[in-house]
């Protein structure tokens, strides 16, 4: 997969750029606040059609058109996948109505004709590393849910319909419960939500088991590269509950551990997780709320045993989500037959030189790379002959 070409119109610093991309590695070189970082942001948004970094869409508008009532920025890209063009484009709205209320809307058009948002999610496809994403290891739960979705979204089209479908059932299903806990509702309904909910959830949690299986194996080989042998990466799913049904009469055993659980059918996770929403609502409806499923999903890393999210160093840290995301792309290469673009802000800072040297050979073997730099002497003089390289400033290209 390449990107061949890149517009952007009033996204973040970025009132106007209009870019053919080199197919080879890509440095983005600039001082701080230029507009390094928010490019690779836009490049990942034709992914995901969402922000790792935003939580609303309209921070991603260019501040001086925000003051306009209406306020359009743009994302638009020509990219390439086995084989065949594409063209896609995606835009962000902003309309101010009467009452001084903002309204936003998506549109999205891929080659030429208008597409509901979730059936355009992963036709372009892209591993973003970012330093806060160590976050990702350190942070709550629901940021490693949060990854998840996302990276699983790039291939798996079902899987996405089914996160939808499971937030909304989880929210009817908490409602009622509210109403039980009051005293008031149909128990009798609660069947009903439970089937649904069952239904997406056993599709969500069956999808995450393969994928951080798949995902860790090939992970475990790049980051023990990585680390020359020293360190062993681990990917641990913790999911709320047991997912395969347990006989009546046996104990469940307990998940601190994680169960390779890969060789578990769809139709045995929903049974269990059918089995686990019987068991346990009384305690739902005593609490209000849904205490079993993929929203209280966790997953850990583990490096030679030990808990990287309390106890990794920033170095290790860095080289585990580094192994992690190396891992991405072999990974959705697998999945979809084609390598995903890689796209890393300022991933050789606190590296040391040996890890740094590897990161480089291994990306100058990957087939598109965007980096991102204040320091261009972080790179090795071979590695820069074989790149292109941007200046970045002010939200532009600069000689
Ligand atoms: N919606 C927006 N409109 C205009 N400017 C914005 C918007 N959102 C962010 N910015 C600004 O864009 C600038 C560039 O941010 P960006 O994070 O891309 O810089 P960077 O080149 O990666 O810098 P650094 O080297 O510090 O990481 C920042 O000053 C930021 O405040
Ligand atoms: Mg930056």
């Amino acid at each position: 997969m390449f990107l061949t070409h890149l517009s952007l119109t009033d996204f973040r610093i970025f009132s106007r750029f209009d870019q053919d991309v080199p197919l080879n590695s890509l440095i983005l070189v600039g001082d701080n606040a230029q507009g390094k970082t928010s490019l690779l942001e836009a490049v990942y948004y034709l992914s995901t059609l969402d922000s790792f970094q935003a939580s609303n869409s309209l921070d991603l508008i260019n501040f001086s058109a925000l003051q306009n009532d209406l306020a359009v920025c743009r994302i638009v890209a020509d990219f390439r996948k086995k084989d065949t063009d594409h063209h896609l484009e995606i835009r962000i709205i902003k309309d101010t109505n009467s009452n001084g209320n903002n309204i936003i809307r998506k549109e999205v058009l891929l080659d030429g004709s208008q597409q509901k948002i979730n059936s355009v999610i992963g036709t372009f496809n892209a591993v973003l590393f970012l330093p806060h994403m160590l976050q990702i290891v350190t942070g709550a739960p629901q940021l490693r849910r949060h990854y998840l979705n996302l990276t699983l979204a790039q291939v798996d089209p079902t899987y996405t319909e089914s996160i939808s479908e499971y937030n909304k059932t989880l929210a009817q299903r908490n409602a009622l419960l509210k109403q039980l806990n009051e005293r008031s509702g149909d128990v009798d309904q609660l069947s009903y939500w439970d089937e649904k909910i069952t239904q997406a959830g056993a599709y969500i949690i069956h999808a995450r088991i393969q994928a951080i299986k798949d995902i860790g194996y090939i992970a475990a080989s790049i980051h023990q590269e990585l680390t020359r042998g020293d360190e062993i990466l681990r990917l641990n799913y913790l999911p709320s509950f047991d997912p395969a049904a347990s006989p009546p009469g046996q104990i469940e055993l307990p998940l601190e551990n994680a169960l390779d659980r890969s060789g578990v059918e769809l139709k045995d996770i929903q049974d269990g997780y059918r089995e686990k929403l019987l068991s346990t609502r009384s305690e739902d409806i005593y609490r209000g709320v849904t205490s079993r499923g993929p929203h209280r999903d966790e997953m850990r890393y583990l490096s030679n045993g030990i808990d990287l999210g309390n106890f990794g160093s920033r170095g290790q840290l860095r080289t585990a989500m580094l192994a992690i995301k190396l891992a991405e792309v072999n990974w959705l290469n697998e999945k979809n037959g084609d390598c995903p673009v890689l796209l890393l802000d300022e991933v050789l800072a606190e590296l040391d030189d040996t890890r740094r040297q590897d990161l480089l050979d291994r990306l100058a073997k990957a087939e598109q790379s965007l980096l991102t730099t204040t320091d261009l002497d972080l790179f090795s003089d071979e590695f820069k002959r074989s790149a292109t390289q941007w200046k970045i400033k002010n939200g532009g290209l600069t000689n």
